[in-house]
């Protein structure tokens, strides 16, 4: 009986030996394919919001779209008919956006203009007024096929800045 109980418990140790490599090559797979990150995705997540958005030129791009819709955009285009009527302020306008946003999203800029209480004060922005805006860069974003993820982090970037541009 005892020679029978070693035995089995040596058959067992050595399929559970030859078993366990296998096993935690296929709880690697599963991690991947089922929610934990995968060392491609680590590394993604660790740039910053502005290298996934592409940088400086992706940025810009996305700029000049979404003041094209902005200028479209009869909810809102009173506020910007000063600025798009003339071209050096226009360029300085975009200059100003893209440094703030690529601040704000960790690239290396330091944003120099105005703060956004001092920028906007005055102008009577009303919280639908902001939403517009917001929706128009959405617009954008979109256009360019910018991700959920990084869309998300970019208007939680910006979403705070609401309280000092809302006056009404
Ligand atoms: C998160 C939202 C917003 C951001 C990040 C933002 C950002 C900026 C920045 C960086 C400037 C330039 C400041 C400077 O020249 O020193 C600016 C100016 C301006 N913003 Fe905003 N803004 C926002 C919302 C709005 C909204 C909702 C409106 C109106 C509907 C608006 C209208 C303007 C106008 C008219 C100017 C002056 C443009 C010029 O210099 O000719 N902004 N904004």
């Amino acid at each position: 009986m005892r020679k029978t109980v070693i035995v089995v418990s040596v058959v067992l140790a050595f399929v559970l030996g030859s078993l366990s490599p296998a096993l935690v090559s296929a709880q690697k797979n599963m991690n991947s394919t089922f929610g934990a990150m995968s060392s491609a995705q680590k590394m993604e997540k660790k740039k910053t919001l502005y290298q996934r958005l592409g940088g400086r030129k992706a940025i810009e791009a996305v700029i000049d779209e979404f003041v094209n819709i902005v200028a479209a955009d009869t909810r809102i285009n009173k506020f910007f008919a000063d600025t798009a009527g003339d071209p050096k302020r226009l360029k300085k306008f975009k200059e100003h956006l893209f440094k703030q946003i690529c601040e704000a999203t960790g690239g290396r800029c330091k944003y120099k203009g105005k703060n956004m209480k001092e920028a906007h004060m005055g102008m009577g922005i009303t919280e639908a007024d902001f939403n517009a805006l917001v929706e128009d860069l959405v617009k954008a974003l979109d256009k360019f096929n910018v991700g959920e993820t990084e869309k998300n982090e970019l208007l939680g970037a910006l979403g705070p800045m609401k309280g000092d541009i809302v006056e009404k």
